[in-house]
């Protein structure tokens, strides 16, 4: 399978998980993209979306997917979003397409989180992938010399300004060997909104579609 026929395959996998009548919670990038797509071919049995991002918002809505703001929800009994790694234990690096702040926003706000992502993916330790935190602007300096002092090193993603009008540092060579423990002490540091681990709002079900079949971990 192309990678393209490895994000569509974990795609359709995830439909199964879609309750009738429910609100979907929806992520955001090139896997999602094709879920999106796929929704829509069931878009009579749901309620309608709530969106991680502009980008999925206006996809949703080309394909007449009613978008709903999450304070107007109760309920969202599952989030389906992709994901830069994930670990066999289901925490992930995610923020790859600068969404991170409201994928972890609808994440918690979900009963369920349904990853999908291909075989690539997969990793043994996070970390390779540099880790995405979006950082109020003013504070860009001081975030970096505090992420320095972890073993990190920032790098401003150029041009690039958050959905919530922020920045992003992609931080390389971070050892996250305790994710729960990196995300924790990330949390700590004033003027970072979000960083882009989650370990302690990990995925509950893991689709993985590789060349040959697609699989499924829980946690
Ligand atoms: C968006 O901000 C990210 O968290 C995406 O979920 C992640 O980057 C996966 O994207 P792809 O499906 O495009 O690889």
């Amino acid at each position: 399978m192309s990678p393209d026929e490895k994000k569509k395959a974990a795609a359709m996998a995830a439909i199964e998980y879609i309750e009738d009548d429910s609100i979907v919670g929806v992520g955001t990038g090139s896997t999602v993209n094709y879920f999106i797509d796929q929704l829509a071919e069931i878009k009579n049995r749901i309620e309608g979306a709530v969106s991680s991002s502009k980008a999925s918002e206006e996809r949703l809505k080309k394909h007449n997917i009613p978008v709903v703001n999450l304070n107007h929800v109760n309920e969202i009994p599952v989030y389906i979003d992709g994901a830069d790694e994930s670990t066999k234990n289901l925490h992930l690096i995610k923020g790859g397409g600068g969404a991170l702040t409201r994928e972890k926003i609808v994440a918690a706000a979900s009963n369920k989180f349904v990853c999908i992502v291909d075989d690539t993916k997969l990793v043994d330790m996070l970390g390779k992938f540099p880790l995405p935190v979006e950082v109020i602007p003013m504070a860009q300096s001081f975030v970096a010399r505090e992420i320095a002092k972890l073993g990190g090193t920032p790098e401003l993603r150029q041009g690039y300004t958050t959905d919530n009008g922020n920045i992003i540092l992609d931080i390389h060579n971070l050892k996250i060997i305790n994710p729960v423990e990196m995300e924790t002490k990330l949390n700590q540091i004033t003027g970072i909104v979000t960083n882009g681990l989650f370990a302690l709002r990990p995925a509950d079900i893991l689709i993985i579609a590789d060349n040959n079949e697609v699989k499924t971990i829980r946690r």
